[in-house]
């Protein structure tokens, strides 16, 4: 089921030096709150937070989409809202992959309304060729192509989170 590595534990360890450079500069003076959505972002979030040198704050957002496939219907239920109030402040959502760009998409414009003095996103992956939602990503680790990825927080079916590596799965239909 498991296919080759995409990115080894060292590539990793790369973007992540690359993307808290790049964060420490853009926000430095400010306490920006890093905004991870649950579940996929959380290894990628406490990686990059002990590599960003800056204070910072964390909250979670719990979504779930309906539909077969995430985002299908561009619709999402918010099952976990976040904690703290974000008006005024410097959000940067991390996100573990953003492939059709729907999820994403509806949670900038509920993020929004929240009034923050700005709103960036910061994604470990970018699989552009399936967006729908045109989103602009101010950080991104890897852009990949059309194949399923699992591993460091990405899953399948609940499987494969803890790989601190991403590789390829593939898919083997049961019958
Ligand atoms: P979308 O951008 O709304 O289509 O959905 C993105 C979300 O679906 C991601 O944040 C992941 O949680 C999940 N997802 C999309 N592609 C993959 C993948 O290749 N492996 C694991 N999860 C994925
Ligand atoms: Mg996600």
């Amino acid at each position: 089921m498991l296919d080759e590595t995409l990115f080894s534990e060292d590539d990793i360890g790369q973007a992540l030096t690359r993307l808290s450079g790049q964060l420490t500069t853009d926000y430095a003076g400010c306490a920006p709150v890093l905004v991870t959505v649950l579940r996929g972002g959380f290894m990628f979030l406490a990686d990059l937070m002990r590599a960003v040198r800056l204070p910072l704050s964390v909250d979670f957002l719990a979504v779930s989409a309906y539909g077969p496939h995430a985002g299908d219907l561009g619709t999402v239920q918010v099952l976990k809202d976040l904690q703290e109030l974000i008006a005024g402040r410097d959000v940067i959502v991390v996100e573990d992959i953003i492939d059709t760009g729907l999820t994403l998409n509806y949670l900038l414009e509920l993020l929004r309304a929240g009034r923050p003095n700005s709103l960036s996103v910061c994604t470990l992956l970018d699989r552009s060729v399936r967006r729908i939602a045109q989103i602009d990503i101010e950080y991104t680790g890897f852009a990949i192509p059309d194949v399923f990825v699992v591993g460091y927080g990405l899953d399948y079916q609940q499987r494969f989170r803890e790989l601190p590596y991403i590789a390829k799965v593939k898919i083997e239909s049961s019958s």
